[in-house]
This record gives C-alpha cells, sequence and structure tokens, in this order.
C-alpha cells in the first residue's frame, strides 16, 4: 500500500538537508554575537494558550489550529507559533525573577497551521524566532530586527525591505478602536461574516481581512499612526532614530496590523523577492500585555520570527545557491573477501579516532568503490587487497592530487589526521 505525505507538508531530503543545517547554524551563531539563548518548548501545548495568547478572532485561532483531545481527554493543540509558548514558559519557570533583564531567547522548529498551501505557505514550517523578555527600552525593540537583519545578510540576501510600524498603546488602540467601529460600522454588512463579527469584537483584525483586503473603505480606514498618545508616538520615534543611527533601512506602513492580537507599539515585517506571491519573510513587534494576560507580572516583550521555508524561495528568486555539500575524510576500498573481513574494524578505528569514513556494503567492483568514494567526495581512499594485508599496510590514496602512500594500519589513523588538519 502506498501512503502519501499529509497536504502542506514535504520531506526534506540528505541532498537538501545541509542547506537547512547551514541556515540554523547561521541562525544559532547569530543568536550567540546578539546574546540571545536557545529555548525549546513543546510542539503540543493547551489549546487555552494559543486562544488567550494569540487571540480568538484571529484566523489562526479560529481556522487553522490543529486542536485535539488526548486520551485523558485534555484540549490540546500542536503550536501555531512560538510567541505563546516562550510566553508560558517565561511564567511558567518564573525567569521574570532571573538577575539579567531582558531574558533574551530564540527557539527554531516547526509551526502547524492548517491554511491552503502554496508556495510559501505549509500545513507544517519552521520558524527561527526570537523573543526578548524584560524590557522597555526602546534599543530592545531595534536590537531584534537588527539581529534579523544581520541574520538575512550573513546568509546572502540582498534584497530585503524592512517595513514599520506602531500600534501605540491601550490607550491608543482603544481610541483608534472607536474610529474603526465608527468608519466601518455604516456598511459593514458589505464585508464577510467575519468581519461582521469582528466589528465589535476587534475591528483591528478587518484591516487583516484575506476576503475584504481591497473593499474601498479598507484604503480609507482611519490610521493607527493618528491615534498614538504622545507616550507611544515619543517609543516610536526613539526605535526609529535607533535604526537610523545602525543604518538600517526601513519604510512606514500604518497598515501593518500583523495577524496576532498581541501586537502594541512597534510592529514590523520584512519582505522579500519571491516569485510566488508571498513575500513576506518576517514578522514581529512588541507584545507589553502578554505575560500579565498569560498569568505574569507586568512585563514587556519584543520578538520576531520568520520561517525558514520562505527564506529558501527568497535565496531562489535571488539566484543563491547555499549548497554546501558535506565531504568525507576516508572512503575504505577493500578488494578480495580477506580485505573486506579486516574493513569493519579498521574503519570503526578511524571513527573513534574523529575521522568521517565509510566503505562499500554491496560487494562492488573496485571501480564502483570509487565512484562511490567520488560521490562522498572523500578526500582519501585507502586501499586494502591481499598485497597490503601480507605488508600490514594500506595503500592510501589523496584524491585532491592523486599521490600515493603506504601507510601501516596501526598508523593510519593518525596519518589521516595529519593530513587532514
Ligand atoms: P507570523 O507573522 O504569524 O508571526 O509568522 C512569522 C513568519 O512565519 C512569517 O513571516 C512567515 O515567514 C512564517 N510563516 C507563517 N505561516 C507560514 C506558513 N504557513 N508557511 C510558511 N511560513 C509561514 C508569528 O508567528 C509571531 N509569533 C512572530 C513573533 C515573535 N512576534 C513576536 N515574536
Amino acid at each position: 500500500m502506498f501512503i502519501q505525505i499529509p497536504r502542506g507538508t514535504y520531506d526534506v531530503l540528505p541532498e537538501d538537508s545541509s542547506i537547512w543545517q547551514r541556515i540554523e547554524e547561521t541562525a544559532r551563531k547569530v543568536c550567540a554575537l546578539f546574546n540571545y539563548k536557545e529555548i525549546r518548548t513543546p510542539l503540543f501545548e493547551s489549546t487555552h494558550l494559543f486562544q488567550r495568547g494569540v487571540g480568538d478572532t484571529t484566523d489562526i485561532v479560529q481556522k487553522e489550529m490543529y486542536n485535539f483531545k488526548d486520551r485523558g481527554g485534555r484540549d490540546l493543540t500542536l503550536r501555531p507559533e512560538g510567541t505563546a509558548s516562550v510566553v508560558r514558559a517565561y511564567v511558567e519557570h518564573k525567569l521574570f525573577g532571573l538577575p539579567d533583564q531582558p531574558v533574551k531567547l530564540y527557539y527554531i522548529g516547526p509551526m502547524f497551521r492548517y491554511e491552503r498551501p502554496q508556495s510559501g505557505r505549509t500545513r507544517q514550517f519552521t520558524q527561527f524566532g526570537v523573543e526578548a523578555l524584560g524590557s522597555k527600552d526602546p534599543s530592545i525593540d531595534a536590537e531584534v530586527i537588527a539581529l534579523a537583519m544581520t541574520f538575512y545578510r550573513t546568509i546572502g540576501l540582498k534584497k530585503l525591505k524592512l517595513v514599520l510600524n506602531s500600534l501605540g498603546d491601550p490607550e491608543s488602540r482603544a481610541a483608534h478602536r472607536r474610529a474603526l467601529i465608527d468608519h466601518f460600522k455604516p456598511s459593514i454588512n458589505e464585508f464577510c461574516e467575519d468581519c461582521r463579527n469582528r466589528l465589535e469584537k476587534n475591528p483591528l483584525r478587518i484591516l487583516d481581512c484575506k476576503k475584504d483586503h481591497d473593499h474601498p473603505l479598507m484604503a480609507t480606514a482611519p490610521s493607527i499612526i493618528d491615534f498614538l498618545t504622545e507616550d507611544s508616538r515619543d517609543y516610536f520615534e526613539k526605535v526609529k532614530a535607533i535604526l537610523d543611527e545602525m543604518g538600517i533601512a526601513y519604510e512606514l506602513d500604518p497598515t501593518l496590523v500583523r495577524g496576532l492580537d498581541y501586537y502594541n507599539h512597534t510592529t514590523f515585517e520584512i519582505m522579500g523577492s519571491s516569485k510566488g506571491a508571498i513575500s513576506t519573510l518576517t514578522g514581529g513587534g512588541r507584545y507589553n500585555g502578554l505575560v500579565s494576560e498569560l498569568g505574569g507580572p507586568e512585563t514587556p516583550g519584543v520578538g520576531f520570527a520568520l520561517s525558514i521555508e520562505r527564506l529558501l524561495l527568497a535565496l531562489e528568486a535571488e539566484g543563491i545557491s547555499l549548497n554546501n555539500e558535506a565531504s568525507l575524510d576516508c572512503f575504505i576500498t577493500a578488494i578480495g573477501e580477506k580485505a573486506r573481513q579486516k574493513t569493519p574494524v579498521l574503519l570503526h578505528k578511524l571513527r573513534e579516532a574523529g575521522l568521517s569514513a565509510d566503505k562499500d556494503y554491496m560487494d562492488r567492483k573496485v571501480k564502483a568503490q570509487f565512484r562511490q568514494a567520488d560521490r562522498d567526495h572523500a578526500k582519501f581512499v585507502v586501499v586494502i587487497g591481499d598485497e597490503e594485508l601480507a605488508g600490514d599496510a594500506a595503500n592510501v590514496k589523496n584524491m585532491a592530487d592523486g599521490s600515493q602512500e603506504e601507510i601501516a594500519f596501526s598508523a593510519l589513523a593518525d596519518y589521516l589526521k595529519s593530513k587532514i588538519k
């Protein structure tokens, strides 16, 4: 019976996994530069966490979550994003009590959303995200943005556009909310059912509607920027001033409201070139109310997440190849049965000495064994035949220059290590 992979998922085959490893390594290195430490949280959480954290009226919670009951009848959800989980862990482990705040965390791992699959939109996708919890200093907003930009630059992307907005503090949000309701209410019947429901509950979400995107009232909707309190405006000015001084260019977009409810103050997205319709590579922003919403003390937070899937599309669109095929230190080629018997132990010794090594397991002829060594990009091929067995030494061929030497079996590991170093 042939069973296919679930819709919206994919396999990363060995020929591509080195690219993924390179991206993940780069993310880890950049996080180390900025002093962010890794956090690993479960792939599933209580459903309630996302309802509360991400927001009941968001598309993610209403339409896209993989919810299930476990055998104990608990309501669980495959995590659709990382921020709520990180904040839960921050509260649960009382990380707010650590002497060094903000607590600067990063994560790399799969997220799950039941979306309509297309290029750059899958049902399981891998996010690299960072969260800085515990500081409301505008320089930390600039820092997380700088981290994302440094990551993309290190990977090699050039065509990036940073888009910035501020959603202000709760007071700004409340004034904007009232203005949005007044704006949409008279014509709300022209909008989809979701938007009609959103009008009183969360009118900001109307601006994020995919169905009513082109309705003329969208373009004329009141802009949050006009409702920012003085403090919020001042905060946003400071973030922008730091970015200016860092030399990080951005565009302002007052319609950037983001699809998750926890944001306030700074929101941002980074767009890249893409052959498909989706070009948003990264989304993030500040979420000062989330820690207290999830049962912790009043604590500010800011972060972003990007997906490796969209990064790969942007790399493709810019014609950047990250292929770094791994090479093997040594491939052992055996000629004849006796030599074959010697290879498992010899191979094991080389590996124990820290050399990457392999051999033929398919009883192939010498030529075919050499071809495999080539495909594995072996730096050295160790040939063992009757002659070598008699002399207690292997014939070692340096694949880079073709030179050959006889090396005693007992000295083989040291010899290869000295050459490869
Ligand atoms: P988000 O905008 O929902 O934000 O997702 C962030 C990024 O995840 C997107 O920009 C995109 O690169 C990627 N992404 C989202 N959905 C998919 C999908 N179906 N397929 C492929 N890639 C996808 C968040 O998740 C927030 N937690 C970000 C954040 C962290 N804000 C503050 N801290």
